[in-house]
């Protein structure tokens, strides 16, 4: 008996090993939570106090506001639930900012309902957190910021509730695709422009001149001003944006790209300073970014942190032998392991150094650590062994963490396979290449490099073969075609 409910316990972890895993969340402080709740309690004072401001209360007005109380306290605590669900790396500045918007929201409502149109509250805070913390936060902050209506006296026209949605929800999903400024841009044209044309059809068609200069942009109601208002906030928020990113370390597709801008002064010198550096993270950056498309990973995050990993190189570049070019290698000369080894793990400090310097986003930093984790540097244990055989392996492992996340884990792998499958002869097989590459994943994997990254077998799978394809592409390019003396082009 006893064996047969070990034997369903082991079925069971390794069925739970297949599954596709969720991220680790994030752990929030308890005074952060506090405040959190505080500010959720606060929104829903603001949002159902009216109701007991009726001359005479009885218990089932009582009854009633506290009803709507619990309400909006309950979705506020969805909101942040479906937020740390999209986003399990999510931080407690981030929920902040989604409730304080929702706050934000909930006041203006009270203070200005009665002249802004609900679509110029409701859309530009949607375009940020879309943009910062994706699509479907953004839809659970439209649908409750929409719903907590708190003045029950003002009877939102249905026409204008569902023109409302539809362009909240067109902003949440758009914006947490889109990747540039530019594109941005048009939405914040586009949006105003379509909704000002389903006002125009749906609500007011015969009531609103459409060129009324008197009330060109203050008139309530008019749905050309409103139109135009929702057009200047929104182009406003994207204006603001670079600021609630920075202070709100929100990390949009737009500033990913920026980052990813080969011509940045960090990347530049990189190329310029440690040459063989950057060529290993070109490299790093095509495997890494395959394998990512193969498990349905964030390529632009992938490809931002591949390019930013090893930039603690530039302190110390003929250390690595990726840039020695043949000459010395300046480990002979020094011939300790302890200090060579003290080089190594210098390039992981220097590194984050340079991350805070240049003001990366956390989440590309943490790709500097987390790409060599606690790795063995084996060469040099090797050598030390040589000299002592008692040394103490630890002096000879890079201080981690060990990967947290799919991306840097995916990274790790990369960075492990670029090597060996660059040294490996052109007319080796998919086979052997194959076979390379499934080692090198292997010894991290038993290395218990892997545990935190919650990357399922099956995904480790696919990785493999998107290794593979690039070491084809690889093998592809390095094939010399036959060139006529007489027709060099094609
Ligand atoms: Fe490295
Ligand atoms: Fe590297």
């Amino acid at each position: 008996m006893q064996n047969i409910i070990t034997t369903l316990k082991k079925l069971f972890y390794r069925w739970r090993l297949c599954q596709v895993p969720v991220k680790q969340p994030i752990k929030i402080s308890r005074i952060d939570n506090l405040i959190i709740f505080l500010v959720c309690i606060l929104i829903s004072i603001i949002s159902s106090y009216k109701l007991l401001l009726i001359s005479s209360l009885n218990i089932a007005d009582i009854f009633s506001w506290f009803w709507t109380f619990t309400e909006i306290l309950i979705c506020s605590g969805v909101l942040i639930l479906v937020s740390k669900k999209e986003n399990p790396t999510i931080s407690s500045r981030q929920i902040f900012l989604i409730i304080t918007l929702l706050l934000a929201v909930q006041v203006t409502k009270l203070a200005l309902a009665s002249t802004i149109s609900p679509l110029s509250m409701i859309i530009p805070p949607a375009l940020i957190i879309s943009q910062g913390m994706g699509s479907i936060t953004a839809l659970a902050w439209v649908s409750i910021a929409s719903l907590i209506w708190p003045d029950p006296e003002i009877v939102i026209n249905n026409n204008l509730f569902f023109i409302l949605l539809a362009c909240a929800s067109i902003v949440s999903l758009l914006g947490g695709r889109i990747r540039s400024r530019a594109q941005l841009l048009q939405l914040s044209i586009l949006v105003p422009i379509g909704s000002f044309l389903s006002q125009w059809i749906l609500i007011a068609k015969d009531k609103t001149s459409l060129i009324n200069k008197q009330d060109f942009v203050l008139a309530n109601g008019d749905i050309f001003s409103d139109s135009f208002v929702l057009a200047i906030a929104m182009l406003f928020t994207i204006l603001f944006m670079p600021i609630f990113e920075s202070i709100f370390g929100l990390l949009t597709k737009a500033r990913l790209l920026e980052l990813a801008d080969k011509e940045k002064p960090l990347i530049r010198r990189l190329s310029l300073e440690a040459p063989g550096t950057f060529e290993h993270t070109l490299l790093i950056c095509g495997l890494a970014e395959e394998a990512t498309r193969m498990i349905g990973g964030d390529i632009d995050l992938i490809k931002t942190g591949a390019l930013y990993h090893d930039v603690g190189k530039l302190h110390a570049p003929n250390w690595f032998i990726e840039n020695q070019d043949g000459s010395k290698n300046p480990h002979d000369e020094l011939d300790d392991p302890i200090k060579s080894a003290e080089v190594l793990q210098a390039h992981v400090d220097e590194g984050l150094k340079f991350a805070r310097k240049n003001r990366l986003p956390k989440l590309i930093a943490n790709f500097i650590p987390e790409h060599q984790g606690t790795l063995k540097m084996g060469y040099f244990f090797q050598k030390a062994k040589e000299k002592n055989l008692d040394i103490n392996e630890n002096y000879f492992r890079y201080k981690g963490p060990i990967p947290q996340s799919k991306e840097t884990a995916i990274l790790m792998l990369a960075d492990g396979c670029e090597a060996a499958l660059r040294a490996m002869n052109i007319n080796a097989s998919d086979k052997e290449a194959l076979k390379t590459i499934s080692n090198i994943i292997y010894s991290r994997k038993k290395d218990g490099q892997l545990d935190d990254s919650n990357l399922s077998k099956g995904e480790i799978f696919l990785i493999k073969r998107a290794f593979l394809n690039v070491w084809k592409r690889i093998r592809h390019r390095r094939i010399q075609y036959p060139t006529s003396k007489n027709n060099t082009f094609s």
